[in-house]
């Protein structure tokens, strides 16, 4: 029997064969994996050449496609240099395209006057089915851009062809696909950050978990989540937060470094 709300220290590898043989399947698995940027998670995992790269991811999404429930989504951080690769393995895999995120932010470090900073990673979001998946747009509004527009009455045309008046959304616009939050680089987020290189903000998750997770009839979050590299543990951490809210979401977080499993239930106990 799989225990929820922890994290595993193992290869994912492995351990996703172990959970489709189990008949186990999630809501949504949404993860960070190595991009191939030759960061050092003390493991050569970040560092492949591409032929290598491709088997391997393309053995992973098969996989994650295998452990998604019938309504469940995919969400995958990737880059730019690559994201294209995993894209076609993704169609491949059977699995349904429902867009291409962007993780924007203005606050990244780069001393490199050679190209235009680096200001985004995507990420994609894929579903099992083709008709019904979880997106929750009213969680995750923003505000209007412009107060300009608000005021002054705006007009459409209703389905009949009628005039009607479109008023705003006390709880802001609908949020687009580009998704605006800092880094945890610079002395602003020194709380937040570990020693892992790529930590992912809890801001960021947060969101995607509201937006994505199966909510019960009480409005609370109730889905089950994986992420197969969970790192510092930052998907378990946005999870216990919301749980400590009332809501009752089941995730697993895998990792093969133990350093990194350490530091992630190091940051459930300081959650207390
Ligand atoms: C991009 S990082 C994830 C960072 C995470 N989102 C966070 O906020 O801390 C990717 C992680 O995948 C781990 N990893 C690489 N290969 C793995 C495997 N086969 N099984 C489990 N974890 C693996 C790496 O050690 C690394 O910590």
């Amino acid at each position: 029997m799989l225990e929820f709300n922890k994290v595993y220290n193992v290869d994912s590898d492995e351990f996703m064969l172990e959970l489709i043989k189990a008949g186990v399947t999630f809501d949504l698995i949404l993860t960070d994996p190595p991009y191939n940027l030759h960061k050092d998670f003390g493991n050569d995992s970040d560092c492949l050449d591409i032929p290598d790269f491709l088997r391997e991811n393309r053995s992973r999404i098969e996989k994650c496609a295998q452990l998604l429930k019938p309504n469940g989504s995919l969400l995958w951080f990737g880059i730019h240099n690559y994201i294209g690769y995993l894209q076609t393995i993704m169609y491949e895999a059977g699995l349904y395209y429902r867009r291409m995120n962007i993780w924007h932010y203005d606050n990244g470090f780069t001393r490199s006057k050679r190209m235009p900073a680096h200001t985004f990673e995507p990420f994609l979001w894929f579903s099992k089915s083709d008709r019904k998946w979880t997106y929750n747009a009213d969680d995750v509004r923003v505000p209007y851009k412009s107060a300009e527009r608000l005021k002054n009455p705006v007009y459409y045309k209703g389905k009949n062809g009628e005039r009607k008046v479109w008023t705003p959304n006390p709880n802001g616009a609908l949020r687009g696909d580009i998704w605006d939050f800092p880094t945890l680089a610079g002395s602003l987020y020194k709380k937040e950050r570990t020693d892992h290189p790529t930590q992912k903000p809890e801001s960021l998750i947060t969101e995607l978990i509201k937006a994505y997770c199966p909510k019960d009839k009480d409005g609370l979050y109730c889905g089950t989540i994986f992420d197969p590299f969970h790192g510092s543990g930052t998907l378990g951490i946005c999870c216990e937060k919301l749980n400590r809210d009332g809501h009752r979401i089941q995730w697993i977080g895998s990792e093969i470094e133990s350093k990194w499993c350490r530091v992630a239930n190091k940051r459930l106990e300081a959650l207390g």
